[in-house]
């Protein structure tokens, strides 16, 4: 049962505040948890409120529902008050923070109990082996990083390496190996939000240092990595059209012009190359380019289940993003997962650009059998989760 539920305002990686929960539980459980924060939010999210008010909010109308009445083990009743006690939708009340955060805490609180880590509390003693392969955030702009591409993740995908671990070395290594390719080429390169670096670069400058990047790890591991991209669409649709910094592409241009790029240069994943309203753009780019490369929905299904059965009724995309705080709850995103499965979409479960220490993310890639994680490269806030799934790996 669950017996203290605290809640802080603690600081995330862009030195924001963000809201940690802690749960206790009355056999001795103790779980921590804190949210995540988005940039290029999707507007169909659930709402983050400023974390003051949303820890006062909780504190009020959640908190005393869940002390001494809920069981932390019972993550579906945990989740199903943290709604009742909002009220709304989109958790506009209590705000996605709060709930996410007490959430994933009470899950922890729960393995505590059990003695089990957590990937195995939420994955259950059927799980499988498989582990997710990292794609690591190389060259990034967009909401990321000011003055930099306009396509806001160039993500390495080493979907050859034989281990977690050299998934994520590898990853660094490309991370590496671009600031040298960029060097070479007198780019000099601050960092955006998510440890990628940010040189004022295009578009098609940054896919020829991914090529040299990944070209030279790949010599030197021995392994195949490709790469892909969170394109982020519906941060540059403006009136219709697509707004790059050097032109702009209509719709059908867009589509054009992204399965060009998964042609050229054989990507493996490409994030949310359309508008977060075009389920349309999205069902014809999987169509033309869907066999060799996850087209996934990030801000187009939000981790939301209603999004995401329209985009499975349209043949949009071929896999989701899943994201926690976009939805609240980590019932609503095994749902998510749940649904995806069942209709031939893989579930990729993903960081934000504001982050905190927080591994929950990793645990939940390893439990769902995600076949990506999006977690970044470097950085603190992202070695957080990639170092948690070396543990993971060698204790599994
Ligand atoms: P965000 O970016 O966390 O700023 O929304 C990450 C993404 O778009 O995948
Ligand atoms: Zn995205």
């Amino acid at each position: 049962l669950i017996t203290e539920v605290r809640l802080r305002r603690i600081l995330d990686s862009r030195g924001n505040p963000t809201v940690e929960a802690d749960v206790t539980t009355e056999s001795g459980g103790f779980g921590r948890a804190a949210a995540p924060s988005g940039a290029s939010t999707g507007e169909y999210e659930a709402i983050e409120l400023p974390a003051e008010e949303a820890i006062a909010n909780a504190r009020e109308l959640a908190v005393p529902r869940l002390e001494g009445q809920v069981y932390a083990g019972d993550q579906r009743s945990v989740d199903f008050v943290l709604r009742e006690a909002d009220g709304t939708d989109d958790f506009s009340e209590i705000g996605a923070n709060s709930a996410v955060a007490i959430s994933m805490a009470a899950a922890k609180a729960a393995a505590d109990m059990l003695g089990a880590p957590l990937y195995q509390h939420l994955g259950g003693a059927f799980r499988g082996d498989e582990f997710p392969t990292p794609l690591g955030n190389v060259i990034g702009g967009g909401e990321h990083a000011a003055d930099a591409t306009d396509i806001q993740e160039f993500l390495a995908a080493p979907v050859g390496a034989p281990s977690v671990a050299d998934a994520v070395f590898a990853n660094a290594a490309v991370h590496g190996a671009a600031r040298d390719v960029l060097a070479d080429r007198g780019e000099a390169a601050a960092k955006g939000d998510e440890g990628a670096w940010a040189p004022s670069i295009d578009d098609a400058e940054a896919f020829d240092v991914m090529e040299e990047a990944v070209s030279r790890v790949e010599e030197e591991v021995g392994f195949e990595i490709r790469f892909g991209l969170d394109v982020a669409a519906a941060e540059m649709f403006e009136d219709g059209s697509y707004v790059y910094s050097d032109t702009e592409r209509s719709p059908d241009e867009q589509v054009e012009y992204v399965a060009d790029l998964v042609d050229e240069y054989d990507l493996a994943y490409v994030e949310d190359p359309l508008d977060e309203d075009d389920y349309e753009g999205f069902a014809a780019l999987t169509e033309r380019v869907g066999e060799n490369c996850l087209v996934c929905g990030d801000d187009l299904f939000v981790t939301n289940v209603e999004r995401l059965e329209t985009g499975i009724e349209e043949g949009a995309a071929n896999s989701i993003l899943v994201k926690p705080n976009q939805i609240g709850t980590l019932s609503d995103a095994f749902d998510a997962i749940e649904l995806a499965r069942d209709n031939g979409y893989d579930a990729v479960v993903s960081h934000r650009s504001g982050e905190t220490e927080d591994t929950t993310i990793a645990h939940l890639a390893v439990a769902t059998a995600a076949p990506f994680i999006k977690t970044g490269a470097v950085g603190g806030e992202r070695t957080a989760k990639l170092n948690e799934l070396i543990r993971i790996e060698e204790n599994a």
